[in-house]
């Protein structure tokens, strides 16, 4: 069975002495995910030493950056480069959250040289993708995920894509409250499968992990992972409370 995630997006949040905290918290739940789950916490920069520490000795929890810059080093002051993230052990990084892409205008251009730049240094990308609420009214969001991906992804060789993870996160899910029915988030996670599969094959296809993200909750998180091409997700909000990111992980299939 292709990997099930349970990814949390601290995003700009939590001190350093509140997230320590709630990794402790969460923790000392002692779950215990199989083998073919995963859990993940996404982190601002400064935590990533403590958030490692901290899940070193827990089979199957890991620690991801929020974000890398597309170049391999030099005068990119305030940056962090996917060389700095391998030389303290990160081993997952967020890329292409609609957030960077509105706020901080990254371009698929800008997604596909991180992608590369990720791979080269054995750190798995979580890709992010997703439509606006106009392009969701507008029934044109099949097209415009697959337009993300085939941008930064499709270069890849099979070999480098199916170390890639993908996040589907509607922008109009996103901190809203409004999340994307299941049977909408297993729709567009089937087209995304099936968009891989026609260029690469099925067997590819059926091994990516694809998460969903938007306003999923420790009491919706079962229907929606329930979706046959939905693989986990990945969690703003509720990751930040201890009982509802277990509650997430729990529901992992
Ligand atoms: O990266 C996950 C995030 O964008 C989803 O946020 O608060 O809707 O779970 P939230």
């Amino acid at each position: 069975m292709r990997k099930q995630i349970a990814a949390a997006n601290w995003k700009m949040n939590l001190t350093y002495q509140q997230g320590e905290k709630l990794l402790n918290d969460i923790l000392k739940a002692k779950l215990q995910p199989e083998g073919h789950q995963q859990v993940i916490f996404t982190v601002p920069f400064p935590y990533l030493i403590m958030a490692s520490s901290e899940v070193a000795n827990e089979p199957n929890f890991a620690v991801a950056a929020q974000n890398c810059y597309h170049k391999k080093s030099g005068a990119f002051t305030g940056e962090v480069s996917v060389e700095m993230l391998q030389s303290i052990g990160i081993r997952y990084c967020v890329i292409g959250h609609s957030e960077r892409r509105e706020y901080f205008g990254e371009t698929n251009e800008q997604l596909a040289e991180k992608t590369n730049l990720l791979l080269e240094h054995n750190i798995q990308p979580i890709f992010c993708c997703g439509e606006p609420l106009a392009i969701r009214e507008a029934g044109t969001q099949n097209d415009y995920v697959e337009s993300q991906i085939a941008a930064s992804l499709f270069h890849l060789s099979p070999e480098q894509l199916e170390k890639v993870i993908i996040a589907y996160e509607p922008i109009w899910a996103i901190g809203t409250g409004k999340t994307a029915t299941a049977a909408q988030a297993q729709e567009m996670h089937a087209h995304i499968r099936g968009v891989i599969a026609a260029r690469y094959g099925s067997a590819i296809a059926a091994n990516i992990s694809i998460l969903y993200g938007g306003s999923v909750k420790g009491a919706n998180a079962s229907e929606i992972f329930a979706g046959e091409d939905v693989d986990g997700g990945l969690v703003g909000g509720a990751s930040l409370i201890a009982d509802d990111f277990i509650a997430i992980i729990k529901a992992l299939k």
